[in-house]
């Protein structure tokens, strides 16, 4: 029924749209190297957007029945893959069921996992952003704009915070069409919470300016749109002012990102702290394979992968391309070179 190909050698997959197109072929040699893994090689497995369930199927076949696959990484087909292979996992962690979606493939013995990492990869990439006790003394809030798959990670992040200091009074979520907007309220509204929770299904920019204008100081705004990067423009316009004191984070780190530039401007003088989405790229990947590899990946080592990835691709702030303690506190913001490609 499935054609399974049975590896010589451990092998994880990345199961995406156009792989070979990624720096993570390139880097993650280098990474198996650190991690003492070097027989462990990445095979990009390149399906179209909303393929056939078979398809899917048989990607996931190919892990569940080969020994020395070892699992995957999964981007832009995360519900797809999970809508047609549900069957085929042994456990979905309490996040994939939630969101209907798994980015991590991976293997417990004969039992086949299904993980949403997404919830992690942006809780960490924000602890790290915000640091602990953020919005105890801010009581700023958090606009976001996008409804989708990230958008879902990072509300599901604060809603779980524990400690109120660490949770926003209010997150304002912005979408250009109404499902994602409904299918995000439909879950919150299934989460015991004490955020208060603002949708607005809008497309334009000046809306948003709007929007931005209105936050308290302190608040952070999120480009979860894909604007500047798949598709073309920014969720707000270069004429926008951004929260004094406050924080832009842009989740992608290459293409045109337009509103990382916006928020760039304004660095210096609101005050605004600024961010691209490399660091996020960085904790997804390693969370994954911490999963398919069944180990442990933080602290210094998650520095030292963090630096050898940074060493071969070029985010959009480069200088921002290792984690916080790392950097020198002095260094002025600019853009690096990643935009041109
Ligand atoms: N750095 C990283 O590792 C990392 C990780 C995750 C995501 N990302 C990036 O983050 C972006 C979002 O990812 P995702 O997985 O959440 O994508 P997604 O599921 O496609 O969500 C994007 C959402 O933005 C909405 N949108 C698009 N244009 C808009 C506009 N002008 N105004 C308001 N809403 C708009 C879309 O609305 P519709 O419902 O109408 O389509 C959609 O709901 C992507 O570009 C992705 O590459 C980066």
């Amino acid at each position: 029924m499935y054609n399974i190909e049975t590896q010589s050698q451990p092998t994880m997959y990345f199961i995406g749209v156009s792989t070979s197109q990624s720096s993570i072929m390139r880097v993650f040699p280098l990474w198996m190297k650190e991690l003492g893994r070097p027989e462990i090689r990445l095979q990009g497995a390149d399906l179209k957007l909303h393929d056939e369930p078979g398809r899917y199927r048989q990607a996931v076949a190919q892990i569940k029945y080969d020994p020395l696959s070892l699992g995957a990484l999964v981007t832009s087909h995360k519900i797809s893959l999970l809508e047609a292979a549900r069957d085929m996992f042994d456990y979905l962690d309490p996040h994939a069921t939630m969101c209907g979606e798994v980015s991590s493939v991976s293997k417990s013995g004969a039992a086949l996992e299904g993980h949403a990492m997404d919830p992690i990869s942006a809780g960490l990439s924000l602890d790290s952003l915000l640091g602990a006790g953020y919005f105890g003394p801010n009581r700023a809030d958090v606009l976001c704009l996008g409804a989708g798959g990230a958008a879902t990670a990072i509300v599901l992040h604060f809603v779980h915070k524990p400690d109120a200091a660490d949770r926003p009074r209010r997150m304002v979520i912005v979408n250009r069409s109404a499902g994602r907007l409904e299918t995000l309220q439909k879950m919150v509204g299934a989460l015991k919470t004490d955020i208060e929770f603002d949708y607005r299904l809008n497309a334009r920019p000046e809306v948003n300016d709007g929007l931005m204008a209105a936050l308290p100081p302190g608040s952070l705004v999120i480009n979860g749109t894909g604007m500047g990067k798949d598709l073309p423009g920014s969720p707000v316009t270069g004429a926008g002012w951004f929260p004094l004191n406050g924080v832009a984070w842009e989740l992608n780190y290459r293409g045109e990102l337009a509103f990382l530039r916006y928020a760039l401007d304004q660095h210096e003088s609101r005050g605004l702290v600024v961010e691209d989405g490399w660091l996020y790229f960085l904790h997804g990947w390693t969370q994954v394979i911490a999963q398919v590899l069944k180990t442990r990946i933080e602290g210094p080592l998650f520095d030292r992968l963090a630096s050898i990835a940074s060493a071969i691709c070029s985010p959009a702030l480069p200088g921002r391309a290792v984690p916080e303690r790392l950097r020198e506190a002095s260094r002025p913001l600019k853009l690096g070179n990643a935009r041109l490609r």
